[in-house]
């Protein structure tokens, strides 16, 4: 008697994407969304989603450096987030600070330059006092950048730029005819980027969202936009190269024509 053929079992174990390393994204920039859904699914309080949210973000950064991502930014609180209940946004605070305390050696020993872009004037003294310490003692690592959006918001970026630009045209020191986009870039909070990633090549938006929510309008122009259904503290590096895997599948043109 002959046996029906056994059905495929790899047919329902999905194949890890192929990345092509020549490929990778130069500047990845991930809008880090659902921890507080992640927690309410499993009964716990939203705070306990951003702690694991906080570990997720060790992984991907780790991860990015491994694969030559050369500049890697997270938007890790908001200028809109300061309206969350006062215990959220200690808790926020608080696990900055020891993320910062924490990952200082994984940090050096992965090469990780740490950079803040935010009015980070509005922190509290001690977040902002380790934020300080930790971007002076990665200062001289190259193999990527690591910029943390805190307090951050674009609109409040473009005005920023736009008054610091003012100023120096009315004390004389800049001339109208030279506020070109370079003038402009070198105002943004990051100003120029060391390893040549000033523009934004792939926004990954986690939590199935699909909006830029205020993150980063100057540097995202001509990114391409992916949405991951995890939510960030389940997001996986293989839901990573998901990611990476369908940005590289798209033709970038810049508002050029399509090569095809
Ligand atoms: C959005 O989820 C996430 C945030 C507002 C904060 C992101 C912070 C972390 C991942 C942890 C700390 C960061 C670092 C860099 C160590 P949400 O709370 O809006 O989720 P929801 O939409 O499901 O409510």
């Amino acid at each position: 008697m002959t046996r029906a053929a056994e059905p495929a079992l790899t047919s329902a174990v999905a194949a890890e994407p192929v990345i092509d390393p020549a490929r990778i994204p130069r500047h990845v920039a991930i809008i880090m969304d659902g921890n507080g859904r992640w927690a309410k699914s499993r009964g716990w309080i939203r705070t306990r989603g951003h702690e694991r949210g906080a570990e997720t973000v060790r992984a991907i950064t780790t991860e990015s450096v491994r694969l030559g991502v050369k500049r890697l930014t997270l938007y890790a609180f908001s200028s809109e987030n300061w309206s969350r209940p006062a215990h959220e946004v200690e808790v926020l605070m608080r696990l900055l600070e020891r993320f910062l305390r924490q990952e200082l050696p994984v940090l050096q020993e992965n090469g990780v330059r740490l950079q803040a872009i935010g009015q980070l004037a509005r922190l509290p003294e001690r977040v902002r006092r380790t934020l300080d310490g930790t971007i002076a003692a990665t200062a001289a690592n190259t193999r990527m950048v690591l910029s943390l959006a805190i307090s951050y918001g674009g609109r409040d970026e473009l005005v920023d730029a736009a008054r610091a630009i003012a100023r120096e045209v009315a004390a004389g020191t800049l001339a109208a005819d030279d506020v070109d986009a370079d003038a402009f870039q070198d105002r943004l909070y990051a100003g120029r980027c060391p390893f040549g990633a000033d523009q934004v090549d792939l926004v990954i938006r986690t939590a199935g969202e699909l909006r830029m929510s205020n993150f980063l309008p100057w540097q995202a122009i001509y990114a391409e936009f992916v949405s991951a259904a995890a939510f960030w503290p389940e997001f996986t590096v293989a839901d990573y190269h998901a990611c990476l895997a369908d940005y590289q599948r798209r033709e970038r043109r810049f508002g050029g024509v399509c090569a095809r």
